[in-house]
């Protein structure tokens, strides 16, 4: 049974308020949210001290690459990271080794979990072009998406077969996530630079090969299927703003069709492949600063749902190949919320439409049950963040397995200091405690 957890003097972020005050949490869930709650009984004190107190993140998104490759990353060393970033909930991907595209592998993957992730999580069952029976046969609440790569990236798990796509929009027994970049204009591209610049094309032209055409081919294509077939569709990952005219704007709620900005796309723009090269290279590419900017204002007129990371290691040694061979993907999990505050630190939205896009909006938009919000009954996943706190981002801290960042160098002014998950305290000033374990997300579907 874990302890009683109090928190004092938070400035608690939820439900598009700001609440100064007291946190009680115990048996994992939150007990009783208040203006002062007094410390009765075998109580533990977490002094806030004014911080901010958010719902952790929920990152619909990442590759933490187990099974399969563990020279770059394992649930362990990710999730531990995650919970560095201020995520408490993650969502991954099935292009693992062997690909989570049975319900057996997806089953043996929480079963793996369980033993292994120290963050909640569910798993996506992967689409290819040959196991719609899997797909058919999986429970709505068995995991939290169908992911279809509609563009080859990395794992091989293109489903171009047009029946199959059909098939799999018209009867997924649950929300479908789609990777949008259409891999014969990418091919072309690849060709048409190759032929000029021979296998070391610099990494600056990345956009125009994994071009804004490609991703707009390929949304397009899922943004009509799902139209023509009702199905439940997100998109991840959007990059570009032309992309953001086939989304609705407004609250999450209702719609059919909803979207994804990663923190990368959010943070970084093309003037900075000539400094990081291969380190930001990534499907689909970082683009202009005009497309940065969109995806910005696309989260604060709702066009853009929910924020991710797409967290995909890949060791130092690969990344520092030529373009062709350098894989793409950034580990990018452990400076997670901190990278979302510096838009709020430049203005660009408030605190509450960040716990929107980062806790609430994937908790409503997957349907997971009691979690995501500061709310009494709720399981009791909290970050705890000094906005007060700039440092620059060295390797010396980094906790990837793959042992770097793309964002050394850089200076961030927030801080997660704490973070509980289930009402324990999974990470607090910089030590992770590797005992505790996350829980299988549960859906309400
Ligand atoms: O950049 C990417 N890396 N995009 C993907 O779609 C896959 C990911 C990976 O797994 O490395």
């Amino acid at each position: 049974m874990t302890k009683s957890i109090l928190v004092k003097n938070a400035l608690m972020v939820n439900d598009g308020h700001i609440l100064e005050g007291d946190l009680l949490m115990a048996g994992g869930r939150i007990q009783r949210i208040d203006a002062e709650i007094p410390a009765t009984g075998d109580v533990r004190i977490l002094e806030a001290d004014g911080r901010a107190l958010l719902p952790g993140m929920i990152d619909d998104q990442v590759h933490f690459r187990e099974p399969g490759a563990p020279q770059k990353a394992d649930m362990q060393s990710e999730s531990a990271a995650a919970l560095a970033g201020g995520i408490t909930s993650f969502m991954d991907m099935p292009n693992t080794n062997p690909l989570t595209v049975t319900l057996a592998e997806l089953e043996a993957k929480y079963a793996l979990a369980a033993d292994r992730a120290l963050a909640n999580h569910s798993f996506y069952l992967g689409a290819t072009n040959d196991n719609l029976t899997e797909i058919r046969n999986l429970k709505p609440d068995q995991a939290c998406g169908i992911k279809i790569f509609m563009g080859a990236s990395t794992g091989n798990m293109l489903v171009d077969d047009v029946h199959t796509l059909e098939a799999i929009f018209s009867d997924a027994p649950t929300l479908v996530a789609t990777h949008c970049e259409d891999t014969p204009t990418i091919l072309r591209n690849e060709q048409a630079f190759r032929e000029k610049y021979g296998e070391d094309v610099p990494m600056a032209y990345h956009p125009q090969i994994r071009s804004a055409e490609a991703c707009y081919l390929s949304s397009s294509k899922a943004v009509e299927l799902a139209r023509r077939h009702d199905t439940r569709l997100h998109v991840l990952h959007l990059t570009t703003a032309r992309e953001l005219e086939l989304l609705e704007s407004g609250p999450l709620d209702g719609k059919r069709i909803t979207a994804e900005a990663c923190v990368h796309h959010l943070f970084f723009d093309d003037g900075d492949y000539e400094m990081k090269g291969a380190l930001i290279k990534c499907n689909p590419a970082i683009k202009s600063r005009a497309d940065r900017d969109a995806l910005r204002a696309a989260l604060v007129d709702n066009r853009i749902d929910v924020i991710g990371t797409d967290h995909a290691p890949h060791t130092l040694r690969e990344k520092l190949g030529t373009y062709f061979n350098a894989p793409a993907g950034l580990p990018l999990v452990q400076w997670a919320l901190p990278m979302v505050l510096e838009l709020y630190h430049d203005r660009l939205i408030s605190l509450e439409q960040l716990v929107e896009k980062t806790s609430h909006g994937p908790a409503r938009l997957f349907q997971i049950s009691q979690r995501g919000y500061l709310r009494e009954g709720y399981w009791a996943d909290l970050v705890l963040i000094d906005l007060k706190s700039p440092y620059r981002i060295e390797r010396e801290s980094v906790r990837y397995k793959c042992g770097w960042s793309p964002l050394e160098g850089y200076r961030l002014r927030s801080r997660v200091v704490t973070t509980v998950v289930n009402g324990e305290v999974a990470y607090h000033e910089g030590r992770v405690n590797q005992a505790v374990r996350g829980k299988r997300l549960e859906f309400e579907r």
